[in-house]
């Protein structure tokens, strides 16, 4: 049978564990072999330790599972104490905390295949169970060849790979390079004319998860409902302690160097004010703020809550950062002001029920794409567009990504700001 794989990199977003239950799933349902990468690309390149030299995949019969384990009976039920591998081999079972590396019988071993049962109870759970890094060796062509000699090794015939921008550049540059690493790895002897043949073509597809949505060609990524929804109870409880004392709050959230999180944010709670880096103001930021919050002040609003993207940047395209906000907060309006840096409690945590839905749906189309993948299709980001569930090449979706970032790394101002209307702050 097909071997599908599936892993994590990158940032953890909530969802991640519902896509990853949904390839599993679906490609058991669709009679393939499915395997898991534990630590992203940092455990593609690591390989299982057992694995040097032959081709390992232990106890593969004892994992015959389809969707007939359904009638199965639970095992433990909580997505915490989930027995990763219950139906895998002897039984070895994961600590909780799957991701952590003391898990029990798992040290050393990153790919690993999976059985119907181990993904029971992962829709409801934060994070990434099956862990995440960001891999530096992979940005390196040795890493790749490391990746790819360990994917052929282990039979995997396609990949899915749920991650942000940074991860899926890096899938997009293991396909782009492919048939070079491949080649390399015939040479070297790593790999067999048979298995050089069989997998000339690598098939790969991304599933977007991240709290930043930051990735050009889809609406939503998976995991930003979540962050979005918790920023927005963050702002609301600092609101009600805002308004009893007559306080003004910086909040800054998270979301890199795109805006998604902060303006919804301000859109979804009322916020006063907010910086983002796609729009930033023409002129000087404290005296277009200023203004805003006096005629608020002048319509009798106890609190000031300001929401700043920790990307946010100023006319120059320097950074403007939350204490920079509440220096002129208090030196030219007076207000008692503080500042709350939201961080990580942004990323972890249950996803809502549109983070679980959107990496379901997603998770089935990317098992769809891989099996009906061929030489001559392009490798699929899966994407969200106007309520549809679609593919995206993944070339085209990192390259329009990496250009908005280029333009405002090089302050390539005109671009950088193309989506601000020039009459908006005059
Ligand atoms: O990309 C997701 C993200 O949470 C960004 O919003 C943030 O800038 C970054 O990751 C933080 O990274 P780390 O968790 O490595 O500190």
């Amino acid at each position: 049978p097909t071997k599908i794989a599936v892993m994590t990199s990158g940032g953890d977003s909530a969802g991640m564990n519902a896509a990853v239950r949904s390839v599993v799933k679906m490609a058991i349902f669709k009679g393939c072999h499915a395997y898991v990468i534990r630590e992203g690309w940092e455990g593609l390149v690591r390989g299982n330790d057992e694995d040097q030299g032959s081709n390992p995949t232990p106890h593969e019969e004892s994992l015959d599972a389809g969707p007939e384990s359904l009638a199965q009976p639970r095992r433990e039920g909580k997505a915490a104490k989930i027995k990763f591998v219950p139906t895998y081999g002897e039984g070895e079972l994961l600590k909780e905390g799957v991701s952590e590396a003391e898990t029990v019988g798992l040290k050393g071993r990153y790919i690993v295949r999976v059985g119907w049962d181990d993904v029971r109870g992962w829709l409801d759970a934060g994070g990434t169970l099956i862990g995440t890094a960001r891999c530096a060796a992979f940005r390196e062509q040795a890493g790749r060849l490391k990746a790819a000699h360990n994917l052929i090794k282990h039979g995997i015939d396609a990949l899915a790979v749920c991650g942000g921008d940074g991860s899926l550049t890096g899938a997009d540059r293991l396909r782009a390079e492919w048939p070079e690493l491949i080649g390399m790895l015939k040479d070297n002897g790593d790999i067999t004319q048979a298995q050089f043949e069989r997998y000339a073509h690598l098939k790969i597809v991304g599933l977007v998860g991240s709290i930043d949505n930051d990735l050009a060609g889809t609406d939503l990524t998976i995991g930003a409902a979540t962050a979005l929804s918790r920023i927005c109870e963050a702002v609301d409880s600092i609101s009600s302690t805002a308004a009893s004392h007559s306080r003004a709050f910086v909040v800054e959230v998270m979301g890199r160097h795109c805006g998604w999180l902060a303006l919804m944010a301000g859109v979804a709670t009322g916020a006063d004010y907010c910086f983002i880096p796609e729009q930033p103001p023409h002129g000087s930021w404290d005296d277009a703020m200023c203004d805003v919050l006096t005629k608020h002040k002048k319509a009798g609003k106890r609190k000031t809550i300001v929401i700043v993207a920790e990307g946010a940047i100023d006319k120059d395209l320097n950074a403007i950062k939350a204490d920079d906000i509440k220096k002129v907060l208090e030196d030219r309006l007076g207000l008692d002001t503080r500042v709350t840096t939201l961080g990580h409690t942004q990323r972890g945590g249950r996803p809502v029920a549109s983070d679980r839905i959107l990496a379901t749906l997603q998770g089935v189309e990317a098992v769809e794409a891989l099996l009906e993948a061929k030489p001559e299709t392009p490798s699929y980001v899966i994407t969200i567009r106007e309520n549809q569930v679609t593919r995206t090449p993944l070339m085209e979706a990192v390259k329009q990504t990496q250009l908005v970032a280029h333009k405002i790394e090089t302050k390539d101002f005109d671009g950088a700001l193309a989506l601000r209307d020039p009459e908006f702050d005059e």
